[in-house]
């Protein structure tokens, strides 16, 4: 008999992060159901890198529940919660400036069986042509977009099943953003569960369908992307109307 897939993907509630003494995010609370792609909108300072970087356990930050497909990962540390089958895109790429294209990506399939990796990085290719052409270049060399798109395809070299990104579109010209959403868009469409943080409110409630607005490290909204999209209110603070 089959294991149910667990219902929620991540579970996040109660979550602090604090600098010194200084609290950034204030207990909040999220959840993204299995197959959901979930956007948490914000301005800059709002606290959307602080909460992804709690999340995955890199700065310390009290939780009271942090689920991963049903499975406390509160007491983990970031390479289990990576084992775990959390995949994270961190602003800014963070790529390894002297190393090619080919060697980043091995470096984020690094975990799989030997006999997988080729498979993956076939597939990472076949996704992104533009990283087969320029396999051999070193990423400092590559355009921003090129650069994100790496930056994405090595964490999907570790076939995670929830990813988190932290502003894909960050830095790059609308129609390189175009791309990068195309692809998003393919990997939600394939049910890979998504938790995506951007300031860029319009692409990321265009891409999931369900957001949440962070002030201050305050969960201060919460609904469908339609209803946000809709929203007045929404639409003045974040969306440029
Ligand atoms: N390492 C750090 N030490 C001290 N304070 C920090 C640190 N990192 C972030 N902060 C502060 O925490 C608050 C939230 O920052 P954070 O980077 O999480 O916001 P953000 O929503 O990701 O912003 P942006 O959209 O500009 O990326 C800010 O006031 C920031 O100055
Ligand atoms: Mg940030």
């Amino acid at each position: 008999m089959k294991t149910p897939v667990p219902q929620q993907a991540l579970v996040v509630e109660g979550l602090e992060v604090r600098y010194d003494t200084v609290p950034v995010v204030h207990g909040i609370r999220v959840v993204v159901q299995t197959g959901e792609a979930v956007a948490v909108i914000g301005s800059n300072g709002a606290g959307k890198t602080s909460m992804l970087r709690g999340i995955m356990r890199l700065v310390t930050a009290p939780v009271q529940r942090l689920e991963l497909f049903g499975q406390s990962v509160r007491a983990l540390r970031t390479h289990l919660i990576n084992h775990a089958g959390i995949g994270y895109v961190p602003e800014g790429r963070e790529l390894f400036p002297g190393l090619t294209v080919h060697e980043e990506l091995l470096i984020g399939g690094r975990r799989l069986p030997r006999s997988e990796r080729g498979v993956q990085l076939e597939a990472m290719f076949a996704m992104f042509p533009r990283l087969r052409e320029r396999h051999r270049q070193v990423t400092r060399t590559l355009s921003g977009g090129e650069q994100q798109m790496l930056a994405i395809a090595r964490t999907l070299m570790a076939r995670p099943r929830l990813l988190l990104l932290d502003e894909p579109s960050l830095g790059l010209a609308p129609v390189i953003q175009d791309l990068v959403y195309g692809t998003l868009e393919t990997l939600r469409h394939q049910g890979l569960s998504m938790l995506l943080v951007e300031q860029n409110a319009f692409r990321a409630l265009k891409l999931c369908s369900r957001a949440y607005v962070l002030e201050l490290g305050r969960i201060t909204r919460e609904g469908s992307s339609d209803e946000l999209l809709g929203d007045p209110a929404i639409q003045t603070a974040y969306l440029g109307r």
